[in-house]
């Protein structure tokens, strides 16, 4: 057989039945690679851009999915929320350098701009078949529990859960790690402020389930900040 693939099977024939199924195997396969690929290449890109962005978008799909399962998602979820938590930021390639690098505070212009970045991903993705589920995840995931988040200003349960999720760990990890220009928070004062805006600006559901399995998951984060758990705490 070229190329390794399945004939389409004759109808009526005595073996239809069973290469019809493993037709339908074999093409599931096939667009279960791809999507990976789809989302590998795409990390790439976040990597070309800024590594960091990447081990980070990887750190959050473990903590994403941990999250996730607690919180019963269903699998088709769950594989929503892996995409969205490894390519949430996939809009930044459309923000200019001297914004994505700026080290000090940015000017309302360019936060203006910014802001665009969840729009920008919600655009390329949404474009994928497959993906139009995660684009939107992605497109809601800087949505405030309390409404005063961005693009739509969405409250409560009318943000994607997804997105509440990736939200919630998404601050958690900028807030422990470490910027060229800032040392990392430690532990207890990024579970403080969590706390804090929990109601307000985050899910509290999302963070009571984040925080259950937290402290244990900071080795490799402080690590990578030059210090350690323990001396961060
Ligand atoms: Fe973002």
């Amino acid at each position: 057989m070229p190329n390794g693939q399945i004939p389409a099977p004759t109808e009526g024939s005595p073996t239809f039945g069973a290469l019809e199924s493993l037709r339908i195997k074999q093409l599931e396969e096939q667009a279960s690679a791809l999507r990976t690929s789809v989302i590998c290449a795409f990390n790439q890109l976040l990597d070309l851009k800024d590594l960091n962005t990447g081990v980070h978008s990887t750190r959050l799909a473990e903590w994403g999915m941990r999250v996730g399962q607690e919180l019963g998602l269903e699998e088709a979820e769950l594989q929503n929320l892996e995409v969205a938590a490894l390519l949430h930021d996939i809009g930044k390639v459309g923000v200019p350098d001297s914004i994505l690098r700026k080290p000090g505070r940015l000017d309302p212009e360019e936060y203006a701009l910014m802001k665009k970045h969840s729009e920008y991903g919600w655009a390329v993705l949404r474009m994928l078949p497959g993906f139009e589920r995660a684009a939107l995840d992605i497109l809601h995931h800087h949505e405030s529990f309390d409404g005063k988040g961005y693009p739509a200003g969405l409250k409560g349960a009318e943000i994607p859960v997804v997105s509440r999720i990736v939200c919630v760990i998404d601050a958690f990890d900028a807030m422990v790690s470490s910027r060229p220009y800032r040392i990392g928070l430690p532990y207890e004062e990024a579970v403080r402020r969590l706390n804090e805006a929990s109601g307000t600006q985050f899910d509290p559901t999302v963070v009571k389930s984040f925080l259950s399995f937290a402290q244990a998951e900071m080795s490799p984060v402080f690590a990578a900040a030059g210090t350690s758990v323990s001396s961060a705490l």
